[in-house]
């Protein structure tokens, strides 16, 4: 490994099996050099959710395939490569425990150094994992961008997580959660509503889709936690809305009612998803917002942002769409910070369900005081 303080271009293979995408990318410091991803989707669709027993037979079945074809298509073999990156928390036990064992093995037989991401610094620093290899920076943000965005607002909306955090640099201990979900995240309570109409899974892009042909106004459904001032989300409220709709109406057909029900369901998540991520810039002044995890490919969201955020005067941050679902680059890209940090993982690492962020438990901007 290059000494500290040189340009430091480590090559780290990323291993990602924490919920329904076995993955694995290499990267070359910020710059993608394979990115590989099976996704198990139409496994789980029947049922409207990730199953985790099938979930994690399929990783079985697929990380080493997944992990040779990245590999391959880097051009490298394992012994080219710097360290090995993955997902150990938060997720499904079974699906972690899959590519965790893989990258000890991995790391054991190859005697190349193992380090152990949080899934969710992976989301949050995946805006500047560089896709395109475009070094000029251009057309989307990355390392040497890094720096200046820091401290910004990373708004993470998934199927698993719906948080706000405060991200001072890219460090487990140099981020903090400010509010997060208190029941269904914002990509569950999509997936949710989809299966009430018969939508399938996942529900996020069609009801995306849909929402875009509807008007809004049309239909009168809940604000969640519109009134408060805190920087919490709910949406289980606004499923129960839709699910009283469904029940006292019938499930609209696939006509306008349909597209209105789905753009009042999206208007009411991305009001509350906006509204908080600016609240949560002016409490910290911070003038950045970043979006993470699946939710943030929504149309709406990337749109609406943009624009309110610039009449507030903060800077939007928008990843690419590929940056936004669970993908290995984002993980092998937190961990070339881990990396350079020599935050290295010992073999007897262990997985967990839950992330290691804390929580701030203060009012007012910075991270001085929090649970760890
Ligand atoms: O980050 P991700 O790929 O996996 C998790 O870690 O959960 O997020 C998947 C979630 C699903 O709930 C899916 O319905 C939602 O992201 N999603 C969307 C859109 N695309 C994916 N939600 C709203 N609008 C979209 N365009
Ligand atoms: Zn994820």
């Amino acid at each position: 490994m290059q000494p500290p303080g040189s340009a430091f271009f480590v090559i780290i293979i990323g291993i990602e099996s924490s919920c329904d995408e076995t993955a694995a990318a290499v990267l070359r410091g910020p710059e993608v050099l394979s990115n590989v991803i099976h996704t198990q989707i139409a496994l789980h669709a029947e049922y409207g959710g990730v199953v985790p027993e099938i979930a994690s037979r399929d990783h079985l079945k697929q990380i080493q395939p997944v992990i040779s074809k990245a590999l391959a298509e880097a051009h490298i073999t394992i012994d080219d490569v710097d360290a090995i990156a993955v997902t150990n928390r938060p997720g499904l036990s079974g699906a972690l425990l899959i590519g965790v064992q893989t990258a000890k093995t991995l790391a054991y037989l190859s005697e190349k150094p193992l380090i152990a991401v949080d899934h969710l610094v992976g989301h949050l620093l995946a805006c500047f994992v560089n896709f395109t290899g475009d070094l000029s920076g251009e057309k989307n943000l990355w390392a040497p961008h890094v720096e200046q965005c820091f401290p910004y607002i990373g708004l993470l909306a998934s199927g698993g997580h719906t948080a706000l955090y405060r991200v001072d640099g890219p460090l487990p201990e140099q981020i903090a959660e400010l509010g997060g979900t208190r029941d269904d995240a914002a990509g569950e309570a999509y997936d949710k509503v989809a299966k009430l109409l018969g939508l399938g899974y996942p529900g996020g892009p069609t009801i995306d889709r849909l929402a875009a042909e509807g008007n809004p106004e049309a239909i009168e459904l809940s604000r969640p936690m519109a009134a408060r001032s805190s920087l919490e989300f709910s949406f289980s409220g606004l499923k129960t809305n839709v699910s009283a709709w469904v029940r006292k109406h019938g499930a609209p057909k696939n006509d306008q009612t349909l597209r209105d029900l789905c753009a009042a369901f999206q208007g009411r998540v991305v009001d509350s998803l906006v509204t908080k991520a600016l609240r949560a810039a002016h409490q910290e002044k911070v003038r950045t917002v970043v979006l993470a995890g699946g939710v943030a490919a929504n149309r709406e969201l990337r749109e609406r942002g943009a624009q309110e955020a610039q009449r507030q005067q903060v800077r939007w941050v928008v990843p690419e769409k590929r940056a936004c679902t669970d993908n290995a680059a984002m993980i092998a890209y937190a961990g070339y910070h881990l990396a350079k940090a020599e935050q290295f993982a010992p073999l007897s690492v262990e997985i967990s369900p839950r992330t290691c962020l804390p929580r701030v438990t203060h009012k007012g901007p910075g991270l001085r005081k929090h649970n760890r």
